[in-house]
């Protein structure tokens, strides 16, 4: 009882501390606010780019500068943040001009896309994703932020967490994929990731929970476009990772450039005030996109300058990214009372919060240490997780009699395609300084890997995206006299990502025709893809024996690739988007409604379904291949009637009946029968990733809670109805044994 009582009067000291803490911080806010001009606090509300040198970023020497006349807004108070400087030589120079030549002497806030590595580049987060690893995932935004902020950052505008359900929309690269449960683990362990347990900390920094709101749900699958949806779908597919990054403890957020339903979110109350501040008590601070301010009288939302920069603020909007209008109308607009100046107040307390968060105040140069800067970036150890969790970002599509995993001691390879030998693209969208000299190609990570005598052969055989066949004869030629094809194909990796969105999701130019090609010499071909979104391989998929999706994996991807390959590691990832046979399929995805003819193949019958095409994916949501195989008993639970405040145990036994050692993620899905209102088919709520020995069985166990059961009724109330309920266990999405329980009141 007495250690007991001692616990209880720590916590209690812990958080009286912390209370005193904060409350000192706005005390000291509300000091500096009282000394600001209508203009230092619009300067503190205003953020623009340095003139970063992102053409060379393999020469990283603290590069990134800023203008003489940026300097002099420093001096004036007029800019809070920047951009895209990077670099503790450059950073220690602006700094210093803010902390000692302004007159509020106010720290500036360093931001940069910081989405997978900063030095070290990690896989894109949609392969990360894949790996169902959260303390993986965890650990990259971990490295990511050391060596950021080893190089002067404070901020990465990380992570992207919009769900993505269109795979034309090029940002789907930057995400964890189409599912709202897993998206918002996802979320909070990248926050945790950047943030850690101390923000103050040199080696972490401040996150952003991005696009503000359901930036995926873009018409047509086109980046910035409309974005129309139901509120219900807007509050039960696209929140719930912004939710979980929040209560992750983010500490700032960044408005999406689309409009919902006709209002654009950087402009939209109901999302940034009434749902963001009152709802979720969010306390940081909200950033433009860029531009985004502006881009409201484009929208058609706002009629002028000044209109723009009131609609924002109001809103909730408080800081401006690049348009500048905050800096130009804000005054005028407080000056002649049709802005009240305490909305001005409310934004930069919560800037200056989270500048006092970061220990700005008590050390404006903690992030400028070139010391860090040199030990940290690149460091070995970052460069070994970054293979580490490349390797478990591979899914293993297919392999047709076990093709893979090949001998190291086989006599001859030979290694085709674009991708086999390049070192740019592997990095893939946003790879911030990544440096291309640094990448391992699959041809330099088989060379590595396989014995001494083994004979390796390689030809490009095409380019990523060109009409021209010529290099196929050679290609050809090299395929008849090996004993087996590695071809490496898929996009470039400004191919996805912003901006990027394609109407074909086939491989482009003539890949698809080298591969052909490469079947007709007979000679055993693995596919390998490196691309940032699904794509439509229905051919490849009847025809190649062996498939792997290693997206785009950063620098450790020809070796991360060469131990899935030859063995070395199991690929154990699943798919966190499902490939749709066509792009006449989408939108497709697995956690889809009933519908009242659901689904059938029989091609006489009247369901939801093509003339021209079978009814389902060509690969599910959660698919993924092993080298082993795992065999799942039926799931049992724990009663089969509960109240609506009850848990439900679900377990299952999972067996390794193959021959290797390898690691599977089990998955549980639940499906509200019936409700107010309809509910989707299945709905992940779970899930495990266990590594198995051969002929090893483990008990899977899940605690399904009311809250995993909750939804929005038809008044929109969100809680537990009473009814029956299906729950599915299995590897993937469509692959489950079902158990079935009532819920009663
Ligand atoms: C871009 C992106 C956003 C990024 C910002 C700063 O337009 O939409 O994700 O953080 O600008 O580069």
């Amino acid at each position: 009882m007495k250690y007991f009582m001692l616990a209880i009067l720590c916590w209690v000291t812990f958080l009286l501390a912390a209370d005193k803490k904060s409350s000192a911080t706005e005390q000291k806010i509300d000091s500096i606010l009282a000394t600001m001009t209508i203009e230092e606090k619009i300067g503190q509300m205003t953020q623009t780019t340095g003139q970063w040198n992102w053409h060379d970023p393999a020469n990283y020497t603290s590069n990134s500068a800023a203008s003489d006349g940026q300097r002099i807004a420093i001096r004036e108070g007029r800019i809070g943040s920047f951009l895209n400087v990077y670099g503790s030589t450059i950073t220690r120079e602006l700094q210093t001009i803010a902390v000692t030549q302004s007159r509020t002497k106010i720290p500036l806030i360093f931001g940069f896309d910081v989405i997978h590595g900063f030095r070290t580049t990690f896989p894109i987060p949609l392969a990360e994703a894949c790996s169902w690893d959260l303390d993986a995932i965890e650990q990259s935004a971990r490295i990511a932020a050391r060596e950021a902020t080893a190089a002067g950052l404070h901020w990465t505008f990380a992570p992207m967490v919009d769900i993505a359900r269109d795979p034309r929309w090029g940002r789907i690269m930057e995400g964890a994929g189409e599912d709202p449960f897993y998206g918002s683990l996802v979320a909070a362990s990248r926050v945790k990731g950047f943030q850690g347990n101390d923000l103050s900390s040199n080696n972490t920094m401040a996150s952003c929970i991005k696009h503000f709101a359901a930036y995926g749900g873009a018409e047509g699958g086109r980046d910035y476009n409309t974005v129309d949806i139901s509120h219900r779908t807007l509050l039960e597919t696209y929140l719930p990772p912004y939710k979980a990054g929040i209560n992750a403890g983010a500490v700032t957020v960044m408005t999406s450039f689309n409009e919902i339903n006709g209002i654009p979110s950087t402009g939209n109350k109901n999302l940034l005030t009434d749902i963001l501040r009152n709802e979720w008590k969010f306390d940081g601070f909200v950033v433009s996109d860029w531009g985004a301010v502006g881009e409201l009288r484009t929208h058609g939302f706002a009629s002028s300058e000044s209109q723009a920069a009131k609609k924002a603020l109001l809103a909730g909007t408080d800081m401006d990214m690049e348009s500048f209008i905050y800096e130009h109308q804000l005054s005028a607009l407080v000056k002649s009372g049709e802005v009240n100046e305490q909305y001005l107040d409310q934004s930069v307390r919560r800037i200056l919060r989270v500048k006092y968060l970061l220990g700005l105040f008590d050390d404006p140069f903690r992030y400028c240490d070139s010391v860090r800067e040199k030990n940290e970036l690149l460091n070995p150890n970052n460069v070994i997780a970054a293979r580490e969790i490349a390797k478990k970002s591979i899914v293993l599509l297919k392999n047709e009699k076990n093709l893979l995993p090949l001998s190291k001691k086989i006599k001859s390879i030979a290694v085709v395609g674009p991708l086999a030998d390049d070192k740019a693209n592997p990095l893939g969208f946003w790879n911030a300084l990544g440096d291309p000299t640094k990448v391992t190609t699959v041809l330099e990570g088989i060379r590595k890997t396989v014995s001494s005598s083994t004979k390796i052969i390689y030809a490009k055989g095409c380019e990523i995206d060109s009409l021209d066949t010529s290099g196929f004869k050679k290609a050809v030629e090299t395929a008849k006299r090996s004993d087996v094809v590695i071809a490496v194909v898929g996009e470039s990796a400004v191919m996805s990502g912003e901006s990027k969105c394609r109407s074909s999701l086939n491989l482009p130019g003539v890949q698809e025709e080298f591969i052909k090609a490469l079947l007709s010499t007979g000679k055993p071909v693995i596919v390998v893809l490196m691309n940032g979104r699904p794509l439509t391989i229905e051919y490849i998929d009847s025809h190649v024996p062996a498939i792997l999706e290693t997206w785009f994996l950063g620098m450790e991807a020809g070796n991360a690739i060469a131990d899935v390959l030859f063995g070395d590691y199991n690929p154990s990832g699943k798919l966190v988007t499902t490939f749709p046979r066509t792009v006449g399929q989408i939108p497709i995805h697995y956690n889809h409604k009933n519908s009242g003819r659901p689904s059938n193949p029989d091609p006489k019958s009247y369901s939801v379904r093509y003339l021209d095409l079978p009814i389902t994916p060509l690969y599910p949501f959660g698919y993924g291949l092993s080298y082993t195989q795992f065999t799942y008993g039926k799931p049992s639970l724990n009663s089969h009637s509960i109240t609506t405040t009850d848990s439900i145990m679900v377990s299952v036994d999972v067996k390794n009946s193959g021959s290797r050692a390898g690691e599977e993620v089990v998955q549980l899905y639940i499906r509200d029968e019936f409700g107010s209102v309809t509910r989707p088919v299945k709905e992940l709520k779970g899930f495990k990733k266990i590594f198995l020995n051969p002929d090893e069985t483990k008990r899977v166990d899940f605690i399904v809670t009311p809250e995993l059961l909750s939804m929005y009724d038809i008044d929109m109330h969100y809680g537990v109805e009473s009814g029956t309920f299906k729950v599915y266990v299995g590897t993937n999405s469509s692959d489950v044994q079902e158990a079935s329980f009532e819920v009663v009141e």
